[in-house]
């Protein structure tokens, strides 16, 4: 799991001339980022001072932010090697940032913060003198525990946060104070077996953490204050509730139904609707013939799919430009086979039992699965 033994690795690697090997540092702490260029250099300062006496790094994980963050890390990094800097290119997401960037860490222990100073950085040595000690797997920085605070967050933001994390106790058990902190310390060997089940998507990593394996991990919480942001904005915005609904059904169905499949069969439903909509328009408006109004209307609602799709389902690897185009291109054939087959198959049933709504709705459940199946590996081609 740590990647191979030195027994296993060729001789020569293990006797670099001239250098003695350099164990992995203790603590790696993963800090995602996006346009967050002004708060990095203060950040690795203070993380200087607070981790002063520890064997640590920072690992800056940048969605090739267009504010050029990963060229600020990497110029500190150049003369700090404890500064670190990873840059994705073609990727959004906070969960998929801060999940690569744990995985790419060697260390025994791996925390995840936010790089615009709201979280507590001299929380850390809490959190890592409560790992040594053994006796738990995860430590959490929790806003609601006695001592803690939210003063960061809007009246509105804290309204939605303690809604979800009623929602969060209710339907999955969860029984901590904040399960939705973005501040954690966790043992590598701990997480790296529930890596695999973790989400790319959305920004809510600790939570799907928790979720994987309720009860299989040994947590804590310690108090902790949510400060103001200083420079730059934050970037999560209305669409990470549906994240968020999406997340809780995945984790309800134990990952049969996978938060994009439901997101795309909400977008498929709205589409549902635009094509009723444009049907009418094209019978009633333009008098259209049946059979032209019907092609114009099914061209549309998969167009609008996609423009969704797009948006949401996939935002964290949206097409642009050029990429939009052929992707566009390739999901009207995609649904066009689709639309066969769910044809098809309806016939089929259709034949076999003469039930016309369990005959529609095995045609449009095919249908949609294909959709879902050959765009996900033609259109948007990554996890
Ligand atoms: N790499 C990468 N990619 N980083 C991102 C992305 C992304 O798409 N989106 C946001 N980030 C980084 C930001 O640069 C910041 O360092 C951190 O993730 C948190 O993002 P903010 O935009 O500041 O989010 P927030 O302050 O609204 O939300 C925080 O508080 C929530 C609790 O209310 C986060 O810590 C959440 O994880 C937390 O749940
Ligand atoms: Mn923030």
């Amino acid at each position: 799991m740590d990647g191979g033994s030195p027994a296993i690795l060729p001789a020569t690697l293990t006797r670099a001339p001239g250098s003695a090997p350099r164990p992995a540092p203790e603590l790696s702490v993963v800090v995602p980022t996006y346009n967050e260029r002004a708060n990095v250099p203060i950040l690795a300062e203070r993380l200087a001072h607070a981790l002063a006496g520890c064997d640590w790094e920072v690992l800056f994980v940048d969605d090739n932010s267009p504010d050029g963050t990963a060229a600020v890390a990497r110029a500190i990094g150049a003369t700090d090697s404890r500064v670190r800097c990873m840059r994705r290119i073609g990727r959004r997401g906070l969960a998929g940032a801060c999940l690569e960037g744990m995985l790419a860490s060697q260390a025994r222990y791996v925390a995840v913060m936010d790089a615009d100073l709201q979280h507590d950085e001299k929380l850390l040595v809490a959190m890592l003198n409560r790992l040594r000690s053994g006796d738990c797997d995860l430590a959490v920085a929790s806003r609601y525990l006695g001592g803690g605070s939210a003063e960061g967050l809007s009246k509105q933001r804290a309204r939605a946060s303690r809604f979800a994390n009623m929602l969060v106790r209710r339907l999955l058990g969860i029984d901590l104070s904040d399960p939705m902190s973005g501040h954690f310390m966790i043992r590598r060997d701990a997480f790296e077996p529930l890596a695999p089940a973790i989400s790319s998507q959305g920004f809510k990593i600790l939570l799907d953490i928790l979720a994987t394996k309720p009860g299989s991990l040994r947590v804590v919480e310690l108090p902790s204050s949510f400060h103001q942001r200083r420079h730059g904005e934050s970037k999560l915005d209305s669409k990470v509730a549906l994240d968020f609904a999406a997340l809780l059904t995945a984790k309800l169905t134990n990952d049969a139904v996978s938060a994009r499949f439901l997101l795309f069969c909400l977008v498929g439903l709205s589409g549902l609707a635009v094509h009723l909509l444009a049907l009418s328009v094209a019978t009633q408006l333009a008098a259209l013939a049946f059979g032209a109004a019907q092609t114009l209307a099914t061209v549309t609602a998969i167009t609008w799919n996609f423009v969704l799709n797009n948006m949401f389902t996939y935002r964290d690897q949206r097409l642009t430009g050029w990429r939009f185009v052929t992707g566009l291109i390739r999901f009207q054939v995609i649904c066009a086979i689709g639309a066969v087959s769910n044809v098809g198959i309806a016939t089929w049933v259709y034949d076999y039992d003469s039930k016309w709504w369990l005959a529609g709705l095995a045609g449009a459940l095919i249908g949609t699965v294909w959709n879902f199946v050959v765009s996900a590996a033609f259109v948007w081609r990554q996890r």
